[in-house]
């Protein structure tokens, strides 16, 4: 089976995924908002399965897609395209870099509930938002590894999840179901869940810079499936929005 992961957004996460995707036997199609030849190293670095396109055509092409873009341009993502389809969101709120929004502020919406909202033919399933990008390359592991991680999702569809979950398996994770989009904010900034668990303990006397550099570079500590769910169940909403720092 050669799949396609279509994947809208090709940076840090996007890319990190591709690799991954590739890795698996997967094909994949980049796109960004600057334009396929714009991808050409990446495509270059991934051989064969991988090519570049627009958005719309990524999402056309994807048998799941992937968005992961800063929110602000959540309004962006071709909606026609992809109706029909399943949707994994990667996205986080950080009001410095995407705007005050009132309806995450209020807690009216998640996050993924917005995005949703703007997919309203798709099937959204939030995933790949609680891991930094470098841990989320290094910690993959395969199937029944001893030290292979869990990373939630979240999504109101339950064919949905299951093909979340079979995306994460064959990239390297255990999926765990920890909530309704409704509820995605479980795995979300300002909970136990976010990021951290995944860098391990982090040193201390280093300057915000220095901190920042370690996160983007160390390679992370496994956590437990049974681990995530623990800490999904135990987390308290917060505030919606995180500030930029180590974790985006
Ligand atoms: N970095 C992390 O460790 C991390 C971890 C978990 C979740 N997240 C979340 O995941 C999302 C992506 O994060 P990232 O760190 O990968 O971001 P990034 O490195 O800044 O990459 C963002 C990507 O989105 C593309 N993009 C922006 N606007 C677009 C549009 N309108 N249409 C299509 N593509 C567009 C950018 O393309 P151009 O460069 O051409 O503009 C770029 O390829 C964010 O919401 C972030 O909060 C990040």
């Amino acid at each position: 089976m050669n799949r396609t992961l279509g994947l809208i957004g090709s940076g840090m996460i996007g890319g990190t995924l591709a690799r991954l995707a590739v890795n698996a036997g997967w094909k994949v199609v980049l796109s960004n908002s600057r334009g396929p030849d714009t991808l050409a190293d990446l495509v270059a670095e991934l051989g064969a399965n991988a090519r570049a396109a627009t958005p719309a055509e990524a999402a056309r092409a994807g048998d799941i897609v992937v968005v992961t873009v800063p929110l602000h341009a959540y309004d962006k993502l071709p909606a026609a395209e992809l109706t029909g389809k399943t949707v994994i969101d990667t996205l986080n709120y950080y009001p410095e870099r995407d705007g005050r929004i009132a309806a995450l502020d209020n807690d009216e919406l998640t996050s993924s509930e917005l995005v949703q909202r703007h997919l309203s033919g798709a099937r959204v399933v939030k995933a790949f938002n609680s891991i930094g990008a470098k841990q989320l390359a290094s910690l993959a592991r395969p199937a029944g590894s001893p030290e292979r991680s869990g990373l939630p999702i979240a999504g109101d569809d339950a064919d949905a999840k299951k093909e979340a979950a079979e995306l994460l398996d064959a990239l390297g994770y255990d999926a765990v179901d920890v909530a309704p989009l409704a509820e995605s904010w479980r795995s979300g900034p300002n909970t136990p869940l976010y990021c951290y668990p995944y860098v391990g303990d982090m040193p201390t006397g280093l300057t915000p810079e220095e901190l920042m550099l370690w996160f983007f570079e160390t390679p992370g500590v496994p956590v437990p499936a049974e681990r995530v769910r623990e800490l999904a169940a135990c987390a308290v909403r917060g505030p919606a929005g995180a500030s930029l720092g180590v974790a985006q």
